[in-house]
């Protein structure tokens, strides 16, 4: 069966995620979304830096993938303004004012690749596309340096102020509030930038909240992104047939 991005059960995907299995003693918000951020950014760098410029369906492709890593870095930053800096707010003020001034900065940073971007398209020349490519290393830099800070900063206050189920439950207000189709590209980037054991984890909480449509929802995307190894300890996790493109349900 084959289900849209814009299907019912992918709203039910977002809203269940929120069992994301945290990767230390304490409930971490930002450990998955931050690996498949990371996965995103280094793939999308990679390609950007051996596109071929004379090959026009990579160029699209890769400029396409770029297009999404911006618009999902844009919205990325939205949330944690919205959700998790409000909470660290409320019980710390000013303790998320140096990372609120670098998502600032991040901003311009976003819609200037965004011109690279338009002015390689325009002219596709070497220069251009270097040009894109230093740009865009900076910024991947700025961000892996930006979460750490995230991830040990901020969540020391929120470890500080909150509760896992409390911390839990803002993941969960985060999570309902992002459409199917941007839902869509967090697990295909999040799942397969997990551990074994992490995605199993994950996933299989959400199996246990979820329909099977919604469920299988999850399961196309991230397959595809998976290899044979991976994805035989998944189904194995989730006691799926091993074989790609053999689930039931
Ligand atoms: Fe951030």
């Amino acid at each position: 069966m084959t289900t849209t991005l814009e299907s019912k059960p992918a709203a039910q995907a977002g809203a269940s995620a929120a069992t994301a299995a945290p990767t230390g003693a304490r409930f971490d918000i930002y450990a998955s979304v931050h690996k498949g951020l990371r996965m995103f950014m280094a793939d999308t760098l990679t390609r950007v830096g051996r596109l071929d410029l004379d090959d026009a369906t990579e160029l699209g492709a890769t400029l396409g993938q770029l297009d999404e890593l911006l618009a999902s870095c844009r919205s990325h930053l939205g949330h944690e303004n919205e959700f998790i800096h409000t909470a660290i707010e409320a019980h710390q003020p000013g303790a998320s004012l140096r990372i609120a001034g670098e998502h600032e900065d991040h901003l311009s940073a976003i819609a200037a690749l965004v011109g690279d971007t338009a002015a390689l398209k325009a002219r596709p020349t070497a220069a251009a596309l270097h040009r894109l490519y230093r740009h865009l290393a900076v910024f991947v830099a700025e961000n892996f340096a930006h979460m750490d800070i995230e991830e040990t900063a901020h969540n020391a206050a929120l470890w500080a102020a909150y509760s896992d189920a409390e911390l839990a439950g803002i993941e969960g207000s985060l999570l309902a509030s992002i459409e199917p189709a941007e839902m869509a590209i967090w697990l295909r980037w999040m799942v397969p930038a997990m551990s074994p054991a992490e995605r199993a984890g994950m996933l299989g909480g959400m199996a246990q909240q979820m329909p099977p449509e919604a469920m299988r929802w999850v399961l196309d995307i991230v397959q595809p992104h998976l290899d044979q190894q991976a994805w035989t300890k998944l189904a194995r996790a989730l006691d799926l047939p091993p074989a790609p493109g053999l689930m039931t349900a």
